[in-house]
Order: C-alpha cells, then structure tokens, then sequence
C-alpha cells in the first residue's frame, strides 16, 4: 500500500505520522491515540468528531489526514493546561450541560472556534452554531446557557485588562 509522512502540530506537540493517502483524519487520530475524537455518523452530520484545524472547526470524518500536512491542529486532549480545566469546560460542568460526555468533545471544540471569532454571541447565534453538534441526552438548552455563561465570564474578564490586551483577548 502506499504512503505517505504527514507532519502535525498537534495540541502544542509536533508529530510525524505514516499514513496512507486516503486515511480519514478522525481515523489516523483515534490510532494515534486521541480518543475524545468520536466517531459517529461518519457522513458529517453529528460533529462529534469535531478537531480544529489552525482554529478551523472540522468534522474530521470528511477530512483526509494528508489535508492536516503542516497544520496546527486541537483534539479536546489539548484543551485543559495540565490538570486545569479550560474555562470552556468549567462552564459545561457547572450548566450540568455534560450527560454521558460523548458530544462533549465536539461541542467544546466547536465552542472554542466560534467564539475567538464571536466574543459576544447572542442565543440564537450559539443555537445555530450548535446545530451541528447532535446530542442525544442533555439537549440544547443547557450547553447553550454554558455557552452564553462562559463568553460573559470571558468578556468580563477582559474588561479587568488594559485596551490593547482586551484588543488581543476579543481576537
Ligand atoms: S462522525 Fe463526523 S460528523 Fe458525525
Ligand atoms: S451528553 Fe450524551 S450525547 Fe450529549
């Protein structure tokens, strides 16, 4: 068969992958180990499988690992600074917005890419944003009140800063 070297940076780590010119990205992940990557629908309907991609929400199901060549990619294994939940994740526990945490992974990624890009998100905004984040067991209501909780929280905090750090934070 062939193959092919893929090199990643991946939550901080460079990495150098064999893969094969056709490997699905959620598949050549899940080898390597990244397991919070789920696999679900695998037709880009569900986005549980959701990674970043240079800040980029994807589903990696529809995304082939020789794509990633050169990129800086996120699994939620890289979100947490060592044993300090991301913020992000705070949020979700306290909103009770996590059941059997298998959508949660995608959620917060797809979370995190949508609000570098939208700091101060109305409900409907978070609500579409969600949509392509299936959950079978908590529902909506609450990831999107952690959503809309955690942008504040956010915000509030970058009022404490000087202009151009707030400048920086709302980047
Ligand atoms: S497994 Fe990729 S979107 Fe469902
Ligand atoms: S918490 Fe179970 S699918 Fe969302």
């Amino acid at each position: 068969m062939k193959t092919m070297l893929t090199r990643v940076t991946i939550n901080g780590e460079i990495k150098e992958w064999t893969i094969a010119p056709g490997d699905l990205l959620l598949d050549v992940l899940r080898r390597e180990g990244y397991l919070g990557v789920k696999r679900g629908c695998e037709t880009g309907q569900c986005g549980c499988c959701t990674v970043l991609v240079n800040g980029r929400a994807i589903n990696s199901c529809l995304f082939f690992a020789a794509q990633a060549d050169g990129c800086e990619l996120l699994t939620i294994e890289g979100v947490a600074q060592g044993d300090r939940l991301d913020p992000l994740q705070e949020a979700f526990l306290e909103h009770g917005a996590v059941q059997c945490g298998f959508c949660t992974p995608g959620m917060i990624l797809n979370t995190k890419a949508f609000l570098a890009r939208h700091p101060d998100p109305t409900e409907d905004e978070v609500r579409d944003m969600l949509a392509g984040n299936y959950c079978r067991c908590t529902g909506f209501r609450k990831p999107i009140e952690a959503v809309l909780a955690s942008a504040q929280a956010c915000r509030a905090k970058g009022r404490g800063k000087p202009p151009r750090a707030r400048k920086a934070a709302a980047r």
